[in-house]
Formats: structure tokens, C-alpha cells, sequence
């Protein structure tokens, strides 16, 4: 599985060569001036919930790529009158794509579509596959619905969860939902972007070592292999 962070909630996650994007928000992220959305390869676009910091670009990108958009039923229906194809799900349940399956979980936020659509309730994805199963959270508190996570799903490689606090968990809760997850390999996200969520990145790393667990902060436009 290759993964490519590019700044707030937005990754591109290549797994069985279908090419996922978590959340894009790009060209309105000061931070990922560098990174070129045009350039973004889609087959799928996940969207964890409406802010504007996690769907700011999906329609351009669905457009460009004609990928399918995966979110709740409220999001998917938004886009649909935009003429864009989706899948729409909602919360416990799964479905089988072709790189693998999905379940769509949940996350304690709030969530409303850029021209204030009601955007159903916010989630998080935990994604099944032959090449590896992750969690990816979207924007949440630390919940006890976490822990149902491990009961239901295959054991997680890695986790992406958001760091930042004010708006989501800070770092000090998600050590606890890595407790939580059963997942010692977490890659951070959701912080730095605005005032609000600067966290200090070596007191990140501290609070997760600790615990001898390990976050990677990755530099946008950074790539790993998992
Ligand atoms: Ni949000
Ligand atoms: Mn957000």
C-alpha cells in the first residue's frame, strides 16, 4: 500500500492499483501550495464528512477523474445532483469494492456541505484489504465506539488519526484511542493547517513513544510504503 499525505485530512492511498483520496482539500490549504491537484490520480473519493477542510476539492477531482465518491448518504445524494457518481453507506455498515471493503464508522463531530446542506453525521472509514486494513477516523473526538474496532474488524496496520485538538481529538486523546483501535502505528493528521491546530511536533511524537507506540508526521507531498 502506498500512501501520500497531502496536508490537513487528505491522503492518496494506492491499494490492489486503485488510487483512493481521503478528504481533498488542497488548493485552499496554504500549506499544500506545492502540490498539484490536477496531477492526483482518483478511482475513489472518500469523504469522512461535509467541512469545507475535507471536500473543498472532491468535485473537481471527481470531475477530472470520474471517480466514485464514498461517503455517507447525505454527501454522496449532495453530489449526485451535481451529476457526480457515488456510493453512499452509512454508519456500521460495509461494502466489497474492488480494491476492498469498507465500513463506515463512527466519529463524534459535526458535519454541514459548503452551501450549509444538512451533511448527514460525520464518519470514519476503516478500509479491508489483501494488501493491509486501516482506520482512517475523519474528524472526531476520542470515543468509546472506537473500541468496537477491533471487535469487528481485521486488526489494523496503521491508523490515521486527527491530532490537533480544538476542533478534534488532540494528541494526548488519540494515544488513548490508539489504546482504543488496538493499533500501535498511527500517522497523524488534522493539525497545522490554521492557528487553531498548531501542535508541537516533538511533544506529538513524545506522548506516542511513550506509550512505545509510534506517529509519523508526514511532510505533505511525502510518500511511504506500508
Ligand atoms: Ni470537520
Ligand atoms: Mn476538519
Amino acid at each position: 500500500m502506498q500512501i501520500t499525505y497531502y496536508g490537513q485530512s487528505c491522503f492518496g492511498i494506492t491499494i490492489n492499483g486503485k488510487h483512493l483520496v481521503f478528504d481533498p482539500f488542497i488548493t485552499a490549504n496554504e500549506l499544500a501550495k506545492d502540490i498539484k491537484l490536477e496531477e492526483i490520480p482518483a478511482d475513489y473519493i472518500l469523504l469522512s464528512h461535509g467541512h469545507q477542510d475535507h471536500v473543498a476539492d472532491a468535485e473537481a477531482l471527481a470531475q477530472r477523474t470520474g471517480a466514485k465518491i464514498i461517503s455517507n448518504y447525505e454527501i454522496v445524494s449532495w453530489y449526485g445532483k451535481k451529476g457526480l457518481d457515488g456510493h453512499p453507506m452509512n454508519h456500521g455498515g460495509s461494502w466489497q469494492f474492488d480494491f476492498g471493503k469498507v465500513k463506515y464508522v463512527n466519529a463524534v463531530h459535526s458535519s454541514v456541505l459548503p452551501d450549509g446542506t444538512y451533511g448527514g453525521n460525520p464518519g470514519g472509514f476503516v478500509v479491508e484489504s489483501t494488501e493491509g486494513t486501516f482506520y482512517f477516523a475523519g474528524d472526531t473526538a476520542l470515543t468509546w465506539d472506537m473500541k468496537l474496532i477491533p471487535m469487528t474488524c481485521q486488526a489494523l496496520d496503521f491508523a490515521i488519526l486527527p491530532l490537533g485538538d480544538n476542533f478534534t481529538m488532540g494528541y494526548q486523546d488519540a494515544v488513548i484511542a490508539s489504546d482504543f483501535i488496538a493499533c500501535n502505528n498511527i500517522i497523524g493528521c488534522h493539525y497545522d493547517t490554521f492557528g487553531y491546530i498548531e501542535i508541537d511536533h516533538e511533544l506529538a511524537r513524545k506522548a506516542f513513544s511513550d506509550q512505545g507506540k509510534e506517529l509519523s508526521l508526514l511532510k505533505i507531498g511525502e510518500s511511504i510504503s506500508i
